[in-house]
C-alpha cells in the first residue's frame, strides 16, 4: 500500500486518544542517507536521518500531525505555539490542512526567512514577541490555560508521540538501533521523543538501544551549564533557547542511554554545515549541531567512533535559512552572454 503518513504507519504504537482525527501531509518516511566519505574519515558507518525532507522542511511535522489531529478531534478551533520558526511553519501547515486557525509567536527578528515565509504562506497569524523563545512559550502556556486555544508546542504530549516515529523508522531501516544517535537539542522535545521511541521499539522488537549524544550551541546551553540561560545567543536560531521545557527528560535520556549532552561553538556548527553540504546534504545551522558534536568529541579524543554505526539527525533543510550561506559568499561573477566569455572562464 502507498505510504500514508506517520499516524497511519505507526499509529498503533502511539498513545493518542480515540477522538483523534488524522490529518496528514504524508510526513515521515524520510531517508537515512549513508555518508561514506565522512564515515570513512571517522572510521565509522555513518548515516544522516534527513528530516529536512518532511513536508514543511523539518522534523516538526511528525509531532504536528499527531498534535493537530488530536486538537481537531477534540473540537479545537484555534491552535497556538511559540517557535523559533520550524514549529510555526509546521503548525501553520497542519492547521491549514484541517481548517483550524493558527497563531504563532516568534522571537522578534530572530527567525530565519524560510521559516517565517512558511508560516505566512500557510496562512498563520504571526506575532513577533519582544523577547526570546522562552518568553513567547510562557505567554502561550498562559493563554492556553485561560482560553480554549490548543497548545501545539512539544509540551503537548502528542507531539512527543508523533516524533517517536523517527526512532521507529531508523530501527526499521537498519534492522536495529544504531550504536550512537547524535542530534541537536533546543527545547528538548526531540531528544525526549527519540529516547522514548527507541525504548518502546526495543521492548517490542528487541532492536537494542543507542547511546544518545545531544548537542546544544555554546551560547544557548542550559543543559550543559546546569542552569537556565537568560539571554541565549547562537547563529543556530532554531536552538536559541535558554529554558528547555523538557530539559529534565533530555538529561534523563542522556544518562539512561549512557550518552551525553555537550555544547559546540557557532564556528563548529557552521563549518560542519559546510562539511555535510560537501557530501551533498545541505541542512540548516542547528541541524548540523549533532554532527558538529560528534566531530568535536572525536577530535578531542574523548570519543572513538571507529567501527560504530552512527546516525546523525539533521532536523531541518538548508533552504530554511539561506541567508546564513549567502551572507558569507561573494556574489557569483557576471559575464556577458557569449560562448567566449564562458569558455575563457571554465574551459
Ligand atoms: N533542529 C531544528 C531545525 C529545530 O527547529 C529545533 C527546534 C531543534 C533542532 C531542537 O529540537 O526543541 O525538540 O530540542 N525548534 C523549535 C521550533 C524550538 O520552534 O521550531 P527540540
Amino acid at each position: 500500500m502507498t505510504y500514508q503518513g506517520v499516524l497511519h504507519r505507526y499509529g498503533h504504537l502511539l498513545d493518542l486518544p480515540a477522538h483523534t482525527r488524522p490529518v496528514s501531509l504524508l510526513e515521515g518516511d524520510t531517508p537515512l542517507i549513508p555518508m561514506p566519505r565522512l564515515g570513512a574519515e571517522l572510521g565509522c558507518e555513518l548515516y544522516v536521518k534527513f528530516e529536512g525532507l518532511n513536508p514543511t522542511g523539518s522534523f516538526k511535522d511528525r509531532g504536528m500531525t499527531a498534535a493537530i489531529s488530536e486538537a481537531l478531534g477534540r473540537g479545537a478551533q484555534t491552535v497556538i505555539c511559540a517557535s523559533t520558526g520550524n514549529t510555526a511553519a509546521s503548525a501553520a501547515a497542519y492547521a491549514a490542512r484541517s481548517g483550524l486557525r493558527a497563531i504563532v509567536l516568534i522571537p522578534e527578528g530572530k527567525v530565519a526567512m524560510g521559516k517565517l515565509a512558511g508560516a505566512v504562506a500557510y496562512g498563520a497569524e504571526v506575532i513577533q514577541v519582544q523577547g526570546s523563545f522562552d518568553d513567547a512559550l510562557s505567554l502561550v502556556v498562559e493563554i492556553t490555560q485561560k482560553t480554549p486555544i490548543a497548545l501545539v508546542n512539544s509540551i503537548n504530549p502528542y507531539r512527543i508521540e508523533g516524533q517517536k516515529s523517527a526512532a521507529f523508522e531508523i530501527c526499521d531501516s537498519l534492522g536495529g538501533a544504531p550504536d550512537w544517535l547524535c542530534l541537536p537539542v533546543g527545547n528538548a522535545g526531540n531528544i525526549t521523543s527519540y529516547w522514548a521511541g527507541f525504548k518502546q521499539y526495543h521492548l517490542i522488537n528487541k532492536t537494542g538501544l543507542p547511546q544518545i549524544l545531544g548537542v546544544q550551541a555554546e551560547g544557548a546551553a542550559p543543559l550543559v551549564l546546569g542552569h537556565p540561560v537568560e539571554k541565549p545567543e547562537t547563529v543556530a536560531t532554531a536552538i536559541r533557547i535558554g529554558r528547555p521545557a523538557r530539559g529534565e527528560q533530555a538529561l534523563e535520556a542522556a544518562q539512561e542511554s549512557n550518552g551525553m549532552i555537550i555544547a559546540v561553538s557557532d564556528e563548529e556548527i557552521l563549518s560542519t554545515q559546510r562539511l555535510l553540504a560537501s557530501e551533498g546534504v545541505w541542512v540548516e545551522p542547528a541541524s548540523a549541531a549533532g554532527m558538529a558534536g560528534l566531530m568535536a568529541r572525536t577530535a578531542a579524543g574523548e570519543f572513538d567512533p571507529r567501527g560504530k554505526r552512527i546516525v546523525v539527525v539533521c532536523t531541518g533543510h538548508g533552504l530554511k535559512d539561506p541567508a546564513i550561506v549567502t551572507e558569507s559568499f561573494q556574489s557569483p561573477q557576471i559575464i556577458p552572454a557569449t560562448y567566449e566569455a564562458l569558455s575563457s572562464l571554465v574551459a
